[in-house]
């Protein structure tokens, strides 16, 4: 049997109406060609940690064009799969661009984990919404596909790991030894990866469906910048620098840099690095492990390092994602989940004069009332509201029950809230019809919206959430989930916040829809009707575990004012 060049991809990144970045990892130093119809494109591989890739911008397509295409490494044809190779049997790869005019209509979720998709992957783990709506584009002719999916957080989970994650670790080092069954370094991200994405249908669907993507904490381990006191304690282990730096640098490989268009990845430090090699006739591979190691070390220590967030223009609507994750100050006299740089950055994205403006960010914006307001108490009480002793249980229960939400982070909260306020009513450009939130983290989904006067021209401010794609909560914890978000914590949240001193939020909010546990995928629709999202699950019919019919979970049209 021959190995492939192509180790993993092509996804599909970045698109717009004329161009789109495709991105390969390969076997060895090679040039990537990428063909549709008579025409090329290439790129030379850059190198990481011993690993290779490349990302090719095809451009001057036209707008709203369907177009297959190929890949090449080398002189070798790796792409569509032929002959019995896996993923053969799916129809070509194409590479889409955007269609002037015609309204988004977007896939979104959180929280994936990679396991078989046999009878044992989907009783511990479910079906995978992913895969399900895959099978529906390869299989269905009459399937709508989505624009594009954005991932919007913990698309790997680098401290959960799955038993085939962890004969990796075990071949390579001692698991009884520090940091065991998580992920040590950047070759362990790289196995991760590859476990994510490289399932034939999966593999196939990313490499016709462009994407976006978002970390949340997984991605790098679980309440990754939780709170000031976590990240001393977690300094003070043996394998954290290694884990920070290789999880950074292996996201901007991996996820990053495909989120950026060509002007963006042209302005970007490390991409420039690329630009220049390859301007001065350098015809080898440029290795960029040491700048992406040096990147990633200056980020943790500096917030303001490098921007992690983005934002898109698609027909009439706006998506800004914002990074709450990296962007935090931690020190507690600044707390604030985000920096002032990125507050000032999605102060001047957060505008009107479209009809929708979303912002993604892996952590809902508004969790249940109770619970914000829980974690807004928490935040207090950690910073001594009630005195030394308090603050020491605030920060165990902050750890405990992961009180590290927009509400443990009043400051940008307050912020943000304002800024969607002058959106909606209309004092930065025309108000859309909405201002949405879109959210993962929490595996359960729901939309809530804020209670606003209704007059005509303002918006409504919504917070729609879809989490997990595959990494269901057990069904125990399920409904103490929903009883403690909705019930318990609704009343006794603000009497505790009240106590600690805790500002009121600047509106009030309330569920319209949800909790739900399934894992699903969210499309959402810009309608003529109004803002038009679905929550799509997979359903296995007798034991055919590999072949899930997707199925609708709900469906919520948010009408225009
Ligand atoms: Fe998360």
């Amino acid at each position: 049997m021959t190995t492939s060049p192509l180790v993993l991809g092509p996804l599909v990144r970045y698109v717009d109406e004329t161009s789109a970045s495709v991105w390969v990892e390969t076997r060895a130093a090679a040039q990537v060609t990428v063909r549709v119809d008579g025409s090329s494109w290439s790129a030379r591989t850059f190198r990481v940690h011993g690993h290779h890739y490349a990302l090719v911008v095809v451009d001057g397509l036209a707008p709203g064009s369907v177009s297959p295409y190929s890949v090449e490494v080398d002189d070798d044809a790796v792409w569509p799969p032929t002959g019995g190779a896996d993923g053969a049997d799916y129809p070509r790869s194409v590479i889409a661009t955007l269609e002037p005019g015609k309204p988004l209509r977007m896939a979104f979720g959180s929280c994936r984990t990679s396991v078989d998709h046999g009878a044992g992957g989907n009783a511990t783990h479910g079906v995978d919404a992913l895969r399900s709506l895959a099978l529906k584009m390869a299989t269905d002719d009459t399937a709508r596909w989505p624009d594009l999916v954005l991932f919007l957080g913990d698309q790997v989970y680098a401290d959960e790991t799955t038993a085939e994650m962890q004969d990796f670790i075990k071949a390579r080092r001692d698991i009884d030894e520090p940091p065991g069954k998580e992920l040590k370094d950047y070759e362990e991200y790289a196995h991760l990866y590859a476990l994510a994405w490289s399932d034939p249908l999966n593999r196939w669907l990313l490499s016709t469906l462009p994407s976006l993507m978002i970390f949340d904490d997984h991605d790098v381990r679980d309440d990754w910048n939780t709170s000031y006191s976590w990240q001393q304690d977690i300094r003070q282990t043996s394998w954290w620098h290694e884990r920070i730096v290789s999880g950074l640098a292996s996201y901007w490989v991996y996820q990053h840099v495909g989120n950026l268009s060509p002007d963006e990845r042209d302005a970007d430090p490390v991409w420039q690095r690329i630009v220049t090699h390859a301007e001065g006739g350098g015809d080898d591979e440029l290795d960029l492990t040491e700048a992406l190691d040096d990147l990633a070390e200056r980020v943790d220590e500096d917030p303001t390092a490098y921007r992690w967030s983005y934002a898109r223009d698609f027909a009439g609507v706006r998506l800004v994602v914002v990074d709450s994750r990296a962007a935090r100050v931690l020190e507690p006299d600044r707390r604030s989940l985000l920096d002032d740089d990125e507050l000032a950055w999605l102060d001047s994205q957060m505008r009107g004069d479209v009809k929708h403006l979303f912002v993604g960010t892996s952590l809902p914006f508004l969790l249940p009332t109770g619970l914000h307001y829980l974690e807004a108490w928490n935040e207090a009480v950690g910073n001594g509201a009630w005195g030394e002793r308090s603050a020491t249980y605030g920060e165990k229960l902050r750890r405990a029950v992961d009180l590290e939400h927009w509400g443990a982070f009043q400051h940008a909260f307050h912020a943000v809230a304002k800024m969607a306020q002058e959106v909606a009513d209309g004092h930065r450009g025309k108000a859309p019809q909405t201002v949405t939130f879109l959210s993962g983290d929490v595996h359960h989904s729901y939309v809530s919206e804020v209670d606003r006067p209704h007059w005509a021209g303002s918006s409504r401010i919504i917070q729609a959430v879809c989490s997990p794609i595959r990494n269901p909560l057990p069904r125990k914890m399920r409904f103490a989930t929903a009883v403690l978000a909705y019930a318990v914590a609704g009343p006794i949240g603000k009497v505790v916040a009240r106590s600690a001193k805790v500002p009121e939020a600047p509106f009030r909010w309330h569920n319209i829809a949800g909790p739900w546990f399934d894992n699903s995928i969210a499309v959402l629709e810009d309608r003529d009707n109004g803002l038009a999202v679905q929550w799509l699950t997979g359903v296995v019919e007798g034991d055919d575990h590999e072949h899930p019919r997707l199925d609708k979970v709900a469906e919520v049209l948010i009408e225009p004012r």
